[in-house]
């Protein structure tokens, strides 16, 4: 136990022990060689050198905020949730956004996918939605994941981001153009963490207290307005205030100027999904709001800054495995991937133990497993039997699973997701383009051409354009010709 106060008082070793010197050290007489028995300078250089921990493989660049989850609206007919039970039930969420390409120490301000990752603290246990501020993604398969990282961060071989290897991948996975459209269109660089919707992007089960199941997505938007950068905006910042994003964030909340999201989803009865026009669990697609309106669920706000960044952000851990009753997954393959990957990815970046941290362990209701022992395990479990089944009164299962069975049919094989009546990789993303006005349009086409222009191959910068003439012949033939002026 505690019992003093870890930053006042006399300064200790890790042991706790008295300092006497904290600025020179021992050594074998004056100027001579230091000592090994200078324990304090060993700890000390020990410490140090393990500060770090490994950065996230993807968006390790990012900031943190508690807050409140209000529900708004009474959907228990469509998901028993406990946490979304009754109107104006309250629960405590953390938030992490990000960028996802940069490094620990990059620059806010990039043309980058922004990650809008929840935990919220429920009575069921946590429940996490680990999504972006955009609504598709670039790729539909959890297999194509690590290639499409690898084009986005360093070559092996430059040790920069190269825009041959980005307009590759691209040009050579057509499903990409809706989000590529995304991305370099206005919405690609926001001005802030503060100013930009949230998307839980997948489909995700609902299930209600009569186990009937519906298909949901969820979108999450600002109270702050949407608020955007140019490109010439953003290079400026990124220079000046490497930090702009983070700094916002803090800064609202500590003024008390709170930022929120209203909350809604889309609900899709299940047995709509066999025959809608496209395969509604294919990410790199939406459902128009024509189809499936959005429903208000609830409002979020952030209004608690994290006193500690290393503790609670960067050891902050979200998976989309963590689901809550009334809650679950689709049979997206990209969900499917992601379902093994975080577990995975927090075991090795900060350790099996990981869910016990603070900002990581359930708040309103306690973790009961018969997992023990690992690095850093803190002894919570004491003496109480460690296997299951016991005659000792411990945990047992509920019989009841979390969310609803889904009916599967066919054959074991590496298919390609069903395409349905509507479905093309090109059609949502031409979509976009003509929803855009003319200047939306003209800065969608600098934008690219901008960064087309760095490709030094001739047959990648056409293979990537083609997909966008194929969503879109005007879009084609501009961005065509705006590449053409900027190489000469
Ligand atoms: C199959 C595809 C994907 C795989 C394998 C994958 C894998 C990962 C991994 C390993 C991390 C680092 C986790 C950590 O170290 O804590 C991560 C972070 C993240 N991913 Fe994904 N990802 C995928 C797709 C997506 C998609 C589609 C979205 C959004 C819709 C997304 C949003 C995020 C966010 C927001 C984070 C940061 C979480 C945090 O703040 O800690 N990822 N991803």
């Amino acid at each position: 136990m505690t019992t003093q106060d870890a930053t006042t008082g006399p300064l200790t070793t890790e042991a706790g022990a008295p300092v006497a010197d904290n600025q020179n050290s021992q050594a074998a007489g004056v100027g001579g060689p230091v000592l090994v028995q200078d324990q304090h300078l060993l700890e000390k250089l020990a410490h140090f050198n393990r500060e770090r921990i490994p950065e996230r493989i993807v968006h390790a660049r990012g900031a943190g905020a508690y807050g409140t989850f209000t529900v708004t609206a009474d959907l228990t007919r469509y998901t028993r949730a406990h946490f979304l039970s009754e109107v104006g039930k309250e629960t405590e969420v953390f938030a992490r956004f990000s960028t996802v390409a940069g490094n620990l120490g990059s620059a806010d301000a990039v043309r980058d996918p922004r990650g809008f990752a929840l935990k919220f603290y429920t009575e069921e246990g946590n429940y996490d939605l680990v999504g972006n501020n955009t609504p598709v993604f670039f790729i539909k398969d959890a297999l194509k994941f690590p290639d499409f990282i690898h084009t986005q961060k360093r070559d092996p071989y430059t040790g920069s981001q190269e825009a041959d290897n980005v307009f590759d991948f691209w040009g050579l996975s057509p499903e990409s153009t809706h989000q590529v459209t995304w991305l370099f269109g206005d919405r690609g660089i926001p001005a802030s963490y503060r100013h930009m919707n949230g998307f839980g992007s997948h489909t995700f089960q609902w299930s209600n207290a009569d186990g009937e199941s519906f298909w949901v997505k969820y979108h999450f938007k600002t109270d702050q307005g949407i608020k955007n950068l140019t490109e010439s905006e953003a290079a400026v910042l990124a220079g000046e205030d490497p930090d702009s994003h983070q700094r916002d964030l803090r800064e609202s909340i500590d003024s008390g100027d709170f930022p929120s999201w209203t909350v809604y989803v889309q609900v899709m009865p299940a047995a709509d999904a066999a025959n809608y026009r496209f395969n509604p669990f294919d990410l790199t697609k939406i459902w128009p709001h024509a189809d499936y309106p959005l429903i208000e669920l609830g409002r979020m706000e952030l209004n608690r800054n994290p006193q500690n960044i290393f503790a609670e952000v960067e050891q902050s851990i979200f998976s989309p495995a963590h689901f809550v009753p009334g809650i679950g997954p689709s049979p997206d393959k990209m969900l499917q991937g992601r379902l093994f990957g975080y577990g995975d990815a927090h075991r090795y970046r900060v350790g099996i133990n990981a869910d016990h941290l603070p900002v990581n362990r359930p708040h309103v209701t306690e973790a009961r497993t018969y997992g023990r022992d690992g690095f850093l395990y803190d002894g919570r479990h004491a003496g109480a039997k460690n296997y299951e089944p016991n005659s000792f009164g411990g945990p047992a299962q509920t019989n009841r699973p979390l969310w609803e069975p889904v009916t599967v049919s066919g054959v074991t094989d590496t298919s390609e997701a069903p395409a349905h009546a509507e479905d093309d990789d090109f059609v949502q993303a031409g979509n976009l383009y003509r929803m855009m006005t003319e200047d939306e349009k003209e800065r969608l086409i600098n934008n690219l051409a901008g960064a087309l222009s760095g490709v030094t191959r001739d047959d990648i910068a056409q293979r990537a354009i083609e997909n966008f003439r194929k969503a879109d012949a005007d879009y084609g033939k501009r961005l065509e010709a705006a590449v053409q002026a900027l190489r000469g």
